[in-house]
């Protein structure tokens, strides 16, 4: 029985069945790993876009960025605030989970896309007491609709701009380039 599997296997047509079960397996873990890469499922589709083009700014939404490590996200009924007196409320398609959440007073479950692992400590202050935009990481908010990542926050992206914002101050270049300043 092997024996008739086995040159099953090394005839032309058993070779390429082997070659398509190998691309279904790579192909069954590039979509695995893409999975993980990609933008979840949000709640609500919440359009950025059509927020920050009426002028609210991102810290009203968003006001730890300047203050500690954490940025926070809006609570339903921050969202309310506004959405209760607007029409567009009641038509929306997209909405009802908002209503919802207020009825309950439960919290929007929010699904992070803007996240490094635990072992790594990032505080949202000193970058932005140093002057640097939300945009120069999260890239053009005020463009997207449902947030996405413009890059992998990754190890090499943190140290590439410390190396940059450091270079030719031996000092700085010690702190920001020191592995206990993001571990410990
Ligand atoms: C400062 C007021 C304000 C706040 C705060 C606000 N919105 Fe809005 N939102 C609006 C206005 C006005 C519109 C309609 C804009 C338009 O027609 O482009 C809108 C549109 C929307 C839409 C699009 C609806 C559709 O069907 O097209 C969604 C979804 C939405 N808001 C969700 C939220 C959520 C969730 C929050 C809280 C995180 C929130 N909004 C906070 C004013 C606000
Ligand atoms: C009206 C409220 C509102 C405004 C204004 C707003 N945001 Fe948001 N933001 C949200 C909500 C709600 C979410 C969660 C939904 C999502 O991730 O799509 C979010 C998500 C995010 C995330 C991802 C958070 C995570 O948990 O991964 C980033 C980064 C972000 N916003 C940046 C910005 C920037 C930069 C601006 C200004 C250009 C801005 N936001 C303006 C409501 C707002
Ligand atoms: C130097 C890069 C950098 C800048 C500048 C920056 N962020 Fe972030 N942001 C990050 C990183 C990295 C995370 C992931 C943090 C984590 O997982 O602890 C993050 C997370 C977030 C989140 C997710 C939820 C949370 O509570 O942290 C929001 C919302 C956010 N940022 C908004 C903003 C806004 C608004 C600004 C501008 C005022 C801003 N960020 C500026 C790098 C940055
Ligand atoms: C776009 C540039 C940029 C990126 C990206 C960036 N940083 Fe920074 N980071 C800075 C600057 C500038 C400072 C402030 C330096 C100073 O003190 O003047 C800073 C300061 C810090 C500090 C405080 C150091 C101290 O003790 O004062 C920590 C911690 C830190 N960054 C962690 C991170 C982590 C973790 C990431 C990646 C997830 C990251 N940074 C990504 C530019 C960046
Ligand atoms: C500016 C911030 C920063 C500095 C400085 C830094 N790291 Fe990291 N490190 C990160 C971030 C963010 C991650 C998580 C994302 C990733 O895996 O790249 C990480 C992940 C790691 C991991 C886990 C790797 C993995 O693949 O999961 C190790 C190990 C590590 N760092 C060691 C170090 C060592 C050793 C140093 C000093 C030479 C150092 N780091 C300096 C930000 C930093």
């Amino acid at each position: 029985m092997i024996q008739k599997v086995f040159k099953w296997l090394i005839s032309p047509l058993g070779r390429v069945a082997l070659l398509i079960a190998a691309l279904a397996a790579l192909s069954a873990v590039i979509w695995g790993i893409s999975l993980t890469q990609k933008t979840p499922a949000q709640p609500i589709d919440f359009p950025h876009k059509r927020h920050v083009a009426m002028g609210i700014q991102c810290l009203y939404c968003h006001p730890g960025a300047a203050r500690g490590p954490s940025s926070g996200l809006p609570t339903p009924t921050k969202c309310w605030g506004c959405h209760q007196q607007l029409a567009i409320t009641k038509t929306s398609a997209l909405l009802p989970p908002l209503v919802a959440a207020v009825e309950n007073g439960a919290p929007l479950e929010w699904v992070p896309v803007a996240q490094v692992p635990d072992f790594v400590q990032f505080n949202h202050r000193p970058h932005i007491a140093s002057g640097l935009n939300c945009e120069n990481c999260h890239g053009d908010v005020a463009k997207m609709n449902v947030y996405e990542n413009p890059q992998v926050l990754n190890m090499g992206w943190c140290l590439d701009c410390h190396r940059e914002k450091s270079a030719g101050n031996p000092e700085l270049e010690k702190k920001l380039l020191d592995c206990a300043t993001c571990h410990y």
